[in-house]
């Protein structure tokens, strides 16, 4: 509820709007949930700052995912901390927040090593902040609250408030395939799928904002099943008016239907782009990963994809070094690699991570052997992401304007497969797909031109 007290009798101290800083790290649901947590204190008069110096409320949205994001969590706090003490030095007051997968995992390590924190909360109780922000201002240590119940954390969630031209949805939390390797299932719990009426009602009212691609999104997002399937869904996301492109992401090869494959050959709004994490080429490395599928099964789906829509770009997640790879396994990592032929991707050294079955298998592969060895795989990644944007040269691509480039004049966005592109244009073009011409290509973007109007 909205207090209107302050508009009728304006007190130019106590009207000062709250100022809240959120720090977001990791993953896409992350991204997603630091902006529902905005909407969620909107109500409360938190305003958005861009600095934690000044801020009221400090947000930091913790990743789990390797031992490096999770140790930042730390050095990060630490930091705050200083700031809070100068607040308070000055007579001023700051709460700092842990969220995230982190504040899901080690809550009480946090609440226990980390001074100046007032409140740990996991991503399930997002909906209980304004309460859970109460009462960690009552309290005298720290307020703790990472229970699990995502149905009712969506339920209670405000309405969206969209801000440009892309907006993540989120229709799916949680994972149940426990990789041996990851943590996600035990910070985000088992699967959960939101029911499609909510996603599509979500969808409908951030199309009515202006908002023109939805990018669906879960940790296993194609094992969505809340009353339809992901291609159902996609389906009739596509017949939301305003809605122009549809993406979706993270997949996970096995749950790749035949109808989701299908779906990207028959519906235009379905961007031809494919996040499908394969994290390794050789089968009995797959196996000690518990992928459940080998590595012609992923070259199969890649060929039903390529079937259904023939210029579909994929992307992918690579992980190095997992204990006891050998150097002819990684081999068939490369081998993979250049069979597929990837437009991007993300690669990653194996990080030790405690409680995952992985951390405690024999064969640990040596720091220097894992750097060498994701060196040569970044190398080629790298050489087929460049040599992919390097073929749009000299073709024409509609791109989704989503807001100005690097300097005056110049215009930013999205070709269909993802990219980043740049134009001369003009600022009424944000919102819009506009077809340009691609002249330029390095490896992170695209340059382009208006085309020439053709001669009367
Ligand atoms: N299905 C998920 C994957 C999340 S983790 C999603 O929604 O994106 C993203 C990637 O991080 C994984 O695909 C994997 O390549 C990498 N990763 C996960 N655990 C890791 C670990 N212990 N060490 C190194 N990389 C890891
Ligand atoms: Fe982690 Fe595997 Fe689940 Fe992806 S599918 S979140 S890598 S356990
Ligand atoms: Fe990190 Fe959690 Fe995402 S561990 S990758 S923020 S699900």
């Amino acid at each position: 509820m909205t207090d209107r007290s302050a508009d009728r009798h304006p007190q130019p101290q106590a009207s000062r709007a709250k100022r809240l800083y959120i720090e977001t790290h990791g993953c896409q649901m992350n991204v997603y949930d630091s902006e529902r947590m905005r909407d969620v204190l909107a109500p409360l008069g938190f305003v958005q700052a861009d600095a934690p110096e000044g801020a009221d409320l400090v947000i930091l949205n913790t990743c789990h995912i390797r031992e490096k994001a999770t140790e930042k969590v730390f050095s990060t706090l630490g930091r705050l901390k200083q700031e809070k003490d100068r607040r308070r030095a000055a007579g001023g007051q700051m709460t700092i927040a842990v969220a995230g997968c982190v504040a899901q995992a080690q809550g009480e390590e946090i609440a226990r090593r980390a001074p100046g924190v007032d409140l740990v909360v996991g991503p399930q109780a997002y909906h209980q902040l304004p309460e859970l922000i109460a009462r960690s201002a009552r309290a005298n240590g720290v307020t703790l609250e990472t229970t699990f119940t995502p149905e009712e954390k969506f339920d209670a969630l405000p309405a969206r408030a969209a801000s440009g031209v892309s907006a993540f949805v989120s229709v799916q939390e949680g994972c149940d395939k426990f990789c041996t390797f990851c943590v996600v299932p035990y910070t985000r719990g088992a699967e959960y799928s939101r029911p499609a009426e909510a996603v599509l009602a979500e969808t409908r009212a951030l199309a009515a904002q202006g908002v023109r691609e939805i990018v669906f999104i879960g940790q296993n997002v194609n094992a969505y099943h809340g009353g339809m399937s992901l291609a159902g869904l996609i389906r009739a996301a596509a017949q939301i008016p305003g809605v122009e492109r549809i993406r979706y992401t993270t997949s996970h090869p096995n749950e790749m239907s035949d109808d989701l494959i299908a779906a990207h050959g028959e519906i235009e709004a379905l961007m031809p782009f494919l996040h499908l994490p394969v994290q390794s080429g050789s089968t009995r490395v797959l196996r000690a990963m518990n992928r459940k599928h080998d590595a012609e099964a992923y070259l199969a789906i890649v060929e039903k994809l390529r079937a259904a829509r023939r210029d579909i770009a994929l992307s992918s997640d690579f992980i190095v070094g997992f204990p006891g790879e050998r150097e002819s396994e990684f081999e068939e990592t490369l081998a993979l690699v250049r069979a597929v032929g990837f437009a991007q991707a993300f690669s990653f050294k194996y990080s030790r991570r405690p409680g995952t079955p992985a951390a405690d298998m024999p064969g640990q592969v040596a720091d220097d052997v894992a750097r060498e060895r994701l060196q040569r795989l970044q190398a080629l990644l790298r050489a087929q992401q460049l040599a992919f944007n390097a073929q749009q040269i000299g073709k024409r691509l509609p791109v989704l304007v989503d807001g100005p480039g690097r300097h005056p004049g110049q215009m930013h966005g999205r070709s269909p497969y993802l990219q980043a592109v740049h134009f001369d244009g003009d600022e009424r073009q944000i919102g819009a797909v506009t077809t340009v011409e691609i002249t330029a290509a390095s490896l992170n973007s695209l340059g382009a031109r208006m085309p020439a109007k053709a001669p009367a």
